[in-house]
């Protein structure tokens, strides 16, 4: 599966003029499952990889727990460049972006958002997390319905336990139906 890029010099939204890299996907192109986060932080920036930070080193903990290999998901994020100061992507940056995520997203069997800014961004939805998290429910992207698993970031689990175990159980059911 290939899925669109931003061009090296794009300069759809403001978040270019502070990135080192854009950060793209990294993963296995041809995956059922999709993680989408936030966006990269200081050390995606640097690297140009997503999720290789303490959120990523969180992620990849849970993973490893849940028996899921990173390489087996695709991972990116709602925004291909890092917010300044990690705050989170405004409306109009994520929507700048949303053409690269769509095309990455298309096809798959699952698309999973982690945390608030990938659920605003792709459910639309701004209450608290307790009502969605782990629910799976349908998206639509570029007109045809995907499934869709609202989860916590894995920053939330840093200090909550029961945010983690969410997380957890959400890595177990993506490994239980898909691998
Ligand atoms: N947090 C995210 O949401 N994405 C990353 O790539 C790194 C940290």
């Amino acid at each position: 599966m290939s899925f669109l890029s931003p061009d090296p010099d794009c300069s759809l939204c403001g978040l270019c003029s502070g990135r080192t890299n854009i950060v793209l996907p990294s993963g296995d192109p041809s995956s059922p499952v999709l993680l989408v986060g936030e966006g990269p932080g200081e050390n995606e920036d640097l690297k140009g990889m997503p999720f290789i930070g303490r959120a990523g080193s969180i992620l990849d903990g849970i993973m490893a727990e849940a028996g899921l290999p990173r390489e087996k998901v695709l991972i990116t994020n709602t925004v291909k460049c890092r917010p300044p100061g990690n705050r989170d992507p405004t409306e109009e940056e994520m929507a700048a972006c949303r053409r690269f995520l769509d095309s990455e997203m298309e096809s798959r069997a699952l698309v999973v958002g982690l945390g608030k800014s990938a659920i605003r961004d792709l459910m639309g939805y701004t209450g608290p997390m307790g009502p969605v998290v782990n629910r799976k429910t349908k998206i639509t992207v570029n007109g045809k319905e995907v499934d869709f698993l609202p989860t916590y970031h894995p920053m939330a689990c840093v200090y909550r336990k029961a945010a983690r175990e969410s997380l957890l159980e959400a890595m177990r059911m993506i490994k239980e139906e898909f691998y």
